[in-house]
């Protein structure tokens, strides 16, 4: 397996060995030590408007394939719980429902909405039961506005990854924002998802790839700021593109604010509009396979599509032609490793940092 370190220092570090986004001990070691390990981002409070709602969903498909049910109690707290039937580890929920209690259909076994054991037929002379085995196992959940994350593991708060974030956009009108499912759409990518996720984080490239982009962007006044788990870049717009109108109580008021991209480490990105939100989640699904989940969420319609915030299936698809060229790029025998530019490729270098503090 390649062994990665990244210097601290931008201007002598050398970008990872090819072997990430090839090696498949790699692809499998990151499933626990990154993506079970860190806060990932399960859609809104949308999908549980009503007491009694059931939501089935699964953490990231075809990788870490975990069956989970978030379900909304009579009192209306919110839970995340797992979907698998404790007995012999049926499916319980397969699709959006009302329920009063979780029934499995298998053997009849019953749960009670916060997943303690309820009752189950045939079970009288079993010994020792319940026992806590028998309740359905409850995840960690997180609540920014009206954003759900969980984790599968022993990861840091939420708040190491998303504080930056809350402070930022305290501002932010979140009962203004809603899902719209006919906005969101999946993307496939045939790169490796570090591949995706490291052309996101910088706007380097974006006068080369994004002609659109670019005529309403300021690319002279991008920036990027790092935090712990996570980093901003800042776009400006140009001239009278259309730009956030912020309170006095935003630290970037009196900026002309045309977008703000936020990474979520390892694989959320966070692009707030003047219109409102698209959520990216890069979910991978072999060594060079990566699916893009596009979850739009809207709070002020007259504003949609306009500005940075316009075109993205555009930006997108310029996005996954180059970073499917690099994917058969870093397959070469004659490349190994790149360098950085230190003024435009802060993010991808914080990227590849905190890779390698988690598997490196
Ligand atoms: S597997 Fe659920 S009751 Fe048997
Ligand atoms: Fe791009």
């Amino acid at each position: 397996m390649p062994r990665f370190v990244i210097d601290p220092d931008i201007a002598r570090a050398k970008t990872p060995d090819t072997g990430l986004y090839t090696d498949p001990a790699l692809f499998e070691l990151a499933k626990e030590r990154l993506f079970a390990a860190s806060w990932q981002f399960i859609g809104s409070t949308d999908l549980v408007k009503e007491p009694g709602d059931a939501c089935p969903l699964t953490l990231l498909e075809h990788y870490i394939d975990e069956p989970l049910v978030l379900t909304k109690d009579k009192a209306g707290k919110i839970r995340l719980l797992s979907n698998v039937c404790t007995h012999r580890g049926n499916i319980l929920v397969h699709e959006p429902c009302k329920v009063n209690h979780l029934r499995c259909r298998y053997h009849g076994r019953l749960f009670h909405p916060d997943g303690k054991f309820h009752s189950m037929p045939e079970f009288k002379e079993v010994k020792d039961f319940p026992g806590k085995n028998d309740d359905l196992a409850e995840l960690p959940l997180f609540q920014w506005g009206k954003w759900l994350f969980t984790s599968l593991g022993n990861q840091p708060p939420a708040a190491s990854f998303l504080q930056e974030i809350m402070d930022r956009l305290h501002w932010l009108p979140f009962d203004d924002f809603s899902f719209r499912p006919e906005l969101s759409r999946d993307f496939t990518v045939r790169a490796n998802w570090a591949l995706y996720c490291e052309n996101y984080l910088e706007g380097f490239h974006i006068p080369f790839v994004h002609a659109g982009l670019n005529a309403v962007i300021d690319f002279g006044n991008y920036t990027t700021e790092l935090f712990k788990y996570s980093n901003l870049q800042l776009g400006i717009a140009k001239d009278d593109e259309a730009c956030f109108d912020l309170p006095p109580s935003s630290p970037d008021h009196g900026k002309k604010v045309a977008a703000y991209y936020f990474f979520v480490f390892p694989n959320l990105m966070l692009n707030f509009y003047p219109w409102g939100l698209s959520v990216n989640i890069v979910k991978p699904v072999s060594l060079s396979e990566t699916r893009v989940s596009f979850l739009t969420y809207v709070c002020d319609e007259k504003k949609y599509n306009s500005g940075a915030g316009s075109g993205l299936d555009t930006v997108e698809i310029e996005d996954e032609e180059v970073v499917e060229a690099v994917q058969k790029g870093v397959r070469s025998r004659f490349y190994s490793y790149g360098r950085y530019s230190v003024t435009r490729e802060q993010g991808t270098h914080h990227f590849h940092r905190m890779l390698a503090e988690w598997i490196g």
